[in-house]
């Protein structure tokens, strides 16, 4: 189907499934616009600023039709979404199905074929956006497991772009990989790029194995080849392009004055732990907040911790609130938090202190400032942002990281503690060893740490990924219709 190149089109166009900003409407019916949660979004503001790119996206909240508009230097090209699709899409398969599956299938995977069907149709609206906005030969940047089928979707639309598609979230082992109904039709949408990025050199071969165990095409190391022998041939490469945060931006937050304060302010509040640890994190069941809490609860009874010397601080922002996993997930971990308190607590002191809630990025750096330890225990993740913010705010080069092995974060932040999440003992000894660090051994440790984060920053991520991007040749098509030359 010929699709019809914009003359005023972007060279640079991003897709995901949240634009940088959620809508609302205020009480004359005007939308306003405030900034949107999730680690991706704090990932790719600064790239795009810098950039006169476009942005598809949904504004967070169904059923409008919005109008694209300029914010920031960026077009931004909200995309709709009905009640239906966000059940059916949205918390349906890609955070029912999808998930759960990409992440060890930690809760079990729910195959509906219904919600298969609305991912199409969906991933189809947001690569027909994409078509509308991107100039002939442009660079079209797909973000994440919600949109596995733009890529194919949008070469078939428009054969003339380079299309790039980065993986925020773990890419499963074929074993677990397999048990998707449609398994082949989402590698056959990835492999519509020509570069598909992930966190991990091991998500990078995990796809390379299914793709050589669910198709006939040939994979040589990183590449896979696509229509081989055909005028379409093409190479497709996977590889792995760690993602990092804005440090050098987080650094300067957490040196400020008011910053600074605050964090002297949230221990005084608390009452002068002599221990304070951090957990923070969306309230999702790949996080392992019950483990940890479990974990911190045994410590308090063993008398490692001391209950009216120990403070935890767990700040679980909400999330994906309709779907059952994260309702049942949020009962356990209020029922735990509600146990440790009462066993444990005192008037006017609280062990864990429980934060159902989001907070702006600036008390964000005051509490990781404030926290002798972070506690990153994750049983899956891409990559844990987490983790890097808590290193780029310790400019005092104080304070201990304790983090998951599961983390796309373990394989870079050499320094951290070690843990696996799943052996309680094996946490509550990391959680002790880093409370009672020595100080020069932290100082190092932190030091180690602060030179990669620093060293290796979201605007380098996205430089490495879209120049990898562009090394890729094109064929040119000037002079076809886009899509006639199949
Ligand atoms: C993870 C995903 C993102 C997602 C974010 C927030 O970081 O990789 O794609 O945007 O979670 O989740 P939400 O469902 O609220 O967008």
């Amino acid at each position: 189907m010929p699709f019809d190149v914009p003359a005023d089109g972007h060279d640079l166009v991003v897709v995901a499934n949240r634009l940088p900003v959620d809508v609302s409407l205020d009480e004359s019916g005007e939308p306003t616009w405030s900034r949107s949660p999730g680690g991706l979004v704090t990932a790719l503001a600064p790239v795009m600023a810098n950039a006169e790119g476009a942005w598809v996206g949904w504004g967070g909240s169904p059923g409008l039709e919005l109008d694209p508009f300029v914010d920031e230097g960026m077009r931004l090209v909200p995309v709709m979404l009905t009640e239906q699709d966000m059940e059916r899409y949205y918390e349906g398969f890609a955070n029912d199905t999808l998930w759960p599956l990409y992440h060890d299938v930690i809760a079990p995977p729910q195959f509906h074929r219904q919600w298969w069907d609305a991912y199409r149709k969906v991933n189809r609206r947001f690569a027909e956006a994409a078509a509308g906005q991107a100039a002939r030969g442009g660079t079209v940047w797909v973000h994440d497991y919600q949109l596995q089928l733009v890529p194919a979707f949008l070469r078939e639309l428009r054969p003339d772009l380079r299309i790039g598609y980065f993986h925020h979230i773990p890419f499963p082992p074929l074993e677990i990989f397999a048990q998707l109904p449609w398994r082949k039709q989402v590698v056959e949408g990835l492999l519509g790029a020509d570069l598909i990025g992930f966190q991990r050199a091991g998500d990078a071969a995990n796809f390379v194995r299914v793709v050589r165990r669910l198709t006939d095409l040939t994979a040589r190391g990183q590449v896979v080849t696509v229509g081989e022998g055909t005028p379409q041939q093409r190479h497709v490469r996977a590889a792995a392009f760690p993602i990092s945060i804005d440090s050098h931006a987080f650094d300067q937050l957490a040196r400020t004055p008011e910053v600074q304060t605050r964090a002297k302010e949230i221990r005084t509040e608390l009452g002068d732990p002599e221990v304070l640890l951090l957990g923070v994190d969306r309230l999702d069941y790949t996080k392992g907040i019950r483990h940890r809490i479990k974990a911190y609860g045994e410590l308090l009874e063993d008398g490692r911790l001391s209950p009216t010397e120990t403070t935890l601080v767990q700040v679980a922002s909400p999330s994906r609130e309709n779907v059952g996993a994260y309702q049942q997930l949020r009962d356990d971990v209020e029922l735990l938090v509600g146990r440790i308190n009462g066993d444990y607590g005192q008037v006017g002191h609280a062990p864990v202190q429980y934060l159902h809630q989001s907070f702006p990025m600036e008390e964000m750096a005051a509490l990781y400032l404030a926290a002798d330890v972070m506690l990153v225990t994750a049983l899956r993740d891409g990559m844990n942002l987490v983790a890097k913010e808590y290193v780029a705010a310790r400019s005092d080069d104080r304070g201990a990281l304790v983090l998951s092995e599961f983390t796309g974060a373990a394989d870079e932040l050499v320094g951290s503690v070690l843990v696996n999440p799943h052996d309680i003992d094996g946490m509550k000894d990391a959680i002790t060893y880093a409370v009672h660090m020595d100080p020069r051994e932290s100082r190092k440790r932190m030091r180690r740490l602060r030179r990669r984060v620093l060293g290796h920053d979201v605007a380098a991520w996205s430089h490495e990924f879209l120049s990898a991007l562009t090394s890729v040749p094109v064929r040119d098509t000037t002079g076809d219709a886009p899509g006639d030359d199949a």
